[in-house]
């Protein structure tokens, strides 16, 4: 069976204390709910809080933390910035690269998300690679064309074994936070062509090993119709991932 995940994107949310406490309450209910060998809950705490996240969570079987973004250099001086070797160096398992508010509101573009791939992979961190377009090219119908794009530009040069230790993310930009959902029929054409374009490059095998998660105003009532399609093995959670009821959830409802 396919890995499947449920991410949390905490995004710039929560202070200490309200950080510290969600890790424990997921952290309890994951302990109370064991997950099975083939399901992952990350948790994409903001970095400030990924060392005591990580602590909090590190005995439980299948929970991890993530990191939201990395640099694409090992170190040097980039004031500001955190590498993927400091986050590797403190446990973090995961680190999100491409969110659509980076490459928007940082100027990310797929060339240097390349670079970050790339630096995450080198040291050892899985990848949770983030693609989706925006609602002009939705509606002018280029949106499997714009995908591909980003998916070449940043992610199809990496060898077979590399592409093992990535998920893709398909989030829509116009259902993210939003409250307009993907209907699960857009998201797996979405998520199926994903598979295609892997196919075609790196052989079905390889393509039918990497997650491709969901995520855009994915909630406890879409979620298990979303996770039910065949190619839609989990989510990316930014807003119900911040409530403990809300991401239980949506914990339950993975396959
Ligand atoms: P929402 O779940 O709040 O729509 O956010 C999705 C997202 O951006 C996760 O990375």
């Amino acid at each position: 069976m396919r890995q499947k995940i449920v991410a949390g994107n905490w995004k710039m949310n929560k202070t200490y204390s309200e950080a510290l406490s969600l890790a424990a309450e997921i952290g309890n209910y994951i302990e109370q709910n064991p997950l099975a060998d083939h399901q992952h809950v990350v948790l994409c705490v903001p970095a400030i809080y990924v060392v005591d996240a990580e602590q909090e969570t590190s005995s439980i079987d299948n929970l991890w933390v993530g990191a939201q973004n990395c640099h694409y250099k090992d170190s040097g001086a980039f004031t500001g910035e955190i590498s993927a070797q400091m986050l590797q160096s403190v446990g973090v398992k995961y680190v999100i690269i491409g969110h659509s508010e980076r490459r928007e509101y940082f100027n990310e573009t797929n060339n240097l998300l390349k670079q970050k791939v790339d630096n995450a992979l080198a040291n050892g961190l899985k990848v949770i690679f983030c693609c989706g377009e925006s609602l002009k090219t939705r509606e002018k119908n280029d949106y499997k064309e714009w995908i591909e794009e980003q998916l070449t530009e940043s992610l199809f040069h990496l060898s077979m074994p590399q592409l093992l230790n990535v998920a893709i993310a398909y989030e829509p930009i116009w259902a993210i936070g939003t409250g307009k959902t993907a209907s699960p029929e857009q998201a797996q054409e979405v998520h199926e062509h994903i598979r295609y374009l892997m196919m075609n490059i790196y052989g079905a095998a390889t393509a039918n090993k990497v997650p491709i998660l969901y995520g855009g105003s994915c909630n406890p009532a879409n979620a298990a119709t979303l996770f039910a399609q065949p190619d839609i093995d989990g989510g990316l959670i930014g807003g119900a991932s911040l409530k403990i009821d809300d991401f239980a959830a949506i914990i339950k409802a993975m396959p």
